[in-house]
């Protein structure tokens, strides 16, 4: 199917509005009689004539309908409302003055605007019987299928304020079909983006993070299929949401309707956000894909999106970085972290990243956060002597924070105990022994600007892993009662404006986004950061099931890895150092072992991994990522190749040995059938000139032998 440009266009005549991106189409109309928008397609491209037949057959459709019991439009709207002839959850509910909740939709204009490769389309809304505007937006972009939506709210009062209880980004409707599968990613603390599928019932599915984070146990994103899609083939929706607290995702079906998910900011029951008279709010983004080749070309066009509009820097090679958490925990000191920076040096690594432990009184978790000066017991000089060393050593220099947190023993919390999200008058739970800082207040979240500016200012420091190690409890904010719903919100784009201002006045910082692991990945973040910590497990296993689900949606590019040490302290498994590489090789490779403990074979293993690592990681971090079958069963693979389809790499695995034998062959993806590769990849594979036709319709038989054997497979064009 050939690319087209994309288009927006809205019939005020007919109210029917066509969205045209590259490979799709997405229609709906707003109703003659009562202006509710309805939805009425999503998927191949269709032409202006096919969206008008499509508003007309599904207003009829859906006026033909025995009209007692059911909603007007029945979980086809575009983003349902309180009240009216609304039965199921509304993506906008909002108390007026007098408890009323119910809103009515009166369009009052639509605006078509566009900027260099996007156009946008917005239908503005006027309330019937209330002063409020509700704005619905809609962007497709030239390069990509994913349109971005969302939605802006004005309480157009003078003088009453309203409380908003629920403003969802955008309703997502998927088409009717007998099964609605939704793949979304589960997971906790140290076993995160964990691959699940589950069939939609006819009532409702909430998947959503309640602790003010977007959460390890749940990942803003799902795809909806009809069952059967797979990897290569099948029509797939998904959408995500650009927010990194708290969310929720709610998928409602009644029988023989389409299945509608409402996307959004706040959990259920967050607020309310009071909107004061005069005041707007716009919503997060929420990114909506269809893609008719299965998951992998869902996430090829979910990764190509981020690289181009959502990851600052994309065209970047991250750097090989050496992180000292695992090797050193908290007794980290001058002389242990120089000894540490020589050796990674040694190994090839390009950047130094001094974890937890250099600040304050911070001899373990129980003190110290919020006190961002160094403890010159350990650092006597301050950081600039390990600095210096680590840069003439050829390497960049990064720091972990903490910024959101405070333990109570601390001169931050003794000063101000009351910076911190609590209840009057009643101790707040702590959680490693901190408390979160509420940075939805102005003055906390300069605070924190002025202490980083500071610390970046004074030292030169070229990476910040900046972590969050604990949720939302007690999120009370008592000198401002009339604020508490907001913080879930204002916590967030506090932290976001902090990140952002450090971003403008130290360009040459790249963030690494971290909370306990991965209880931070989304796109809200990803738009202000370099790179993600997907998880604090490392162990190599485990790592390639977080790593597939990851992939899913984020790119290879954002996916920091490490290689560390034995047994892993997550689960006291024990793997080969090649193998360990080889999975940590599959994203931004990193080292978080103690180089003091590595032999001598181990640190020449490690040395040679890492120069081919630098051979590779351009196809890695930039190629397209194609998942060969799922970890743990017999052999499986990741590959990756250039956009030029000139060079590939295939990172083989073998968890288990089942058996006598060699596992069967790979088929590879991708490449170019016509064109012969050279392909190198261990004894067998050294050297051999092979046809595209071949690596693609039969494949590659990797010789693995035994428990957690794996080799990595290079190729080139050759013609
Ligand atoms: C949690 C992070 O995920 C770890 O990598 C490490 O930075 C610790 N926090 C430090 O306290």
């Amino acid at each position: 199917m050939s690319a087209r440009p994309s288009a927006v266009t809205y019939d005020a005549d007919t109210g029917v509005l066509l969205l045209d991106t590259p490979r799709t189409s997405y229609s709906a109309y707003v109703g003659r009689a009562d202006d509710i928008p309805v939805h009425t397609y999503w998927g191949p491209p269709i032409t202006a004539e096919d969206a008008a037949y499509l508003a007309t057959t599904t207003a009829a459709r859906l006026a033909s309908e025995w009209e007692c019991f059911r909603s007007a439009a029945n979980r086809h709207e575009e983003y349902p409302l309180d009240g009216g002839l609304q039965f199921g959850r509304a993506a906008l509910s909002v108390e007026f003055p007098g408890s009323v909740r119910s809103i009515e939709w009166r369009l009052a204009r639509h605006e078509i605007t566009a900027g260099p490769g996007h156009q946008e389309l917005a239908l503005w809304f006027e309330a019937r019987h209330q002063e409020l505007t509700v704005a619905l937006y809609y962007r497709v972009h030239d390069d990509s299928d994913v349109i971005d939506r969302w939605v802006v709210v004005r309480n157009d009062s003078t003088t009453d304020a309203v409380d908003v209880h629920r403003l969802d980004s955008a309703a997502w409707v998927t088409p009717e079909q007998p099964r609605h599968r939704m793949t979304h990613l589960t997971g906790r603390w140290a076993a995160e983006t964990q691959v699940r599928r589950t069939d939609l019932a006819d009532g409702h599915l909430v998947l959503e993070s309640r602790r003010g984070i977007t959460g390890h146990h749940a990942n803003p994103w799902f795809a909806i299929d009809d069952g059967t899609a797979t990897e290569e083939s099948g029509r797939v929706y998904s959408a995500t949401l650009h927010w990194s607290g708290s969310w929720r995702m709610l998928a409602q079906r009644e029988l023989d309707e389409p299945a509608q998910v409402l996307f959004g900011w706040g959990h259920e029951g967050f607020g309310p956000r009071r909107l004061e008279p005069g005041e707007m709010l716009k919503t997060p983004i929420s990114s909506g894909l269809f893609t008719a080749g299965g998951f992998g070309a869902m996430s090829h066009a979910w990764h190509e999106y981020a690289l181009r509009h959502v990851l600052p820097n994309s065209g970047e090679l991250r750097p090989v970085l050496f992180n000292s958490w695992e090797a050193t925990g908290f007794d980290v000191d001058e002389v242990g972290q120089r000894a540490l920076a020589r050796q990674a040096a040694d190994l090839g690594c390009e950047l130094f990243v001094l974890d937890d432990g250099w600040f304050g009184r911070r001899s373990g978790d129980r003190a110290g956060l919020g006190d961002w000066w160094v403890n010159t017991d350990r650092f006597p000089g301050g950081l600039k002597p390990l600095i210096d060393e680590v840069h003439a050593l050829g390497m960049g220099f990064g720091l972990w924070i903490e910024p959101e947190m405070v333990n109570p023993d601390s001169d931050l919390y003794r000063a101000h105990p009351e910076w911190t999200y609590h209840y009057a008058g009643r101790e707040p739970h702590t959680m490693r022994h901190q408390l979160v800082l509420n940075l939805a207040r102005t003055d906390v979240a300069e605070w924190v600007f002025g202490e980083l500016d500071a610390l970046l200012s004074a030292n030169d420091i070229q990476f910040v892993k900046w972590d969050m190690n604990r949720p939302f409890t007690d999120a009370g904010w008592p000198e401002q009662p009339d604020r508490q719903g907001r913080l879930w919100l204002d916590h967030v784009t506090g932290v976001y404006g902090v990140i952002d201002a450090l971003r403008r006045k130290h360009p040459g910082v790249a963030f690494e986004a971290c909370s306990g692991g991965g209880g931070r990945v989304d796109f809200g973040i990803m738009a202000r950061t370099d790179q993600f910590w997907p998880s604090d497990n490392t162990d190599a296993l485990d790592r390639r099931y977080i790593q597939h689900g990851f992939s899913h949606l984020y790119p290879v590019r954002t996916m920091s890895c490490w290689v560390t040490d034995l047994p892993t302290f997550i689960n006291k498994r024990r793997v080969p150092l090649t193998y360990r590489f080889h999975v940590a090789m599959a994203g931004v490779l990193g080292i978080g072992g103690d180089l003091n403990a590595w032999t001598a074979e181990e640190t020449q293993e490690a040395r040679r991994l890492i120069a081919q690592y630098k051979e590779i990681r351009h196809i890695v971090q930039h190629g397209r990522l194609h998942r060969l079958g799922e970890p743990g069963r017999s052999a499986s693979a990741v590959q990756y190749v250039t956009a030029d389809r000139k060079e590939s790499v295939v990172l083989v695995y073998q968890e288990a040995q089942q058996y006598d034998g060699n596992p069967a062959p790979i088929r590879l993806r991708g490449l170019a059938p016509g064109g012969r590769y050279r392909v190198d990849g261990g004894p067998v594979l050294s050297d051999a000139v092979l046809s595209g036709a071949l690596l693609l319709g039969h494949g590659i038989t990797p010789q693995l032998t035994g428990d957690y054997a794996s080799t990595l497979i290079r190729l080139e064009l050759l013609d």
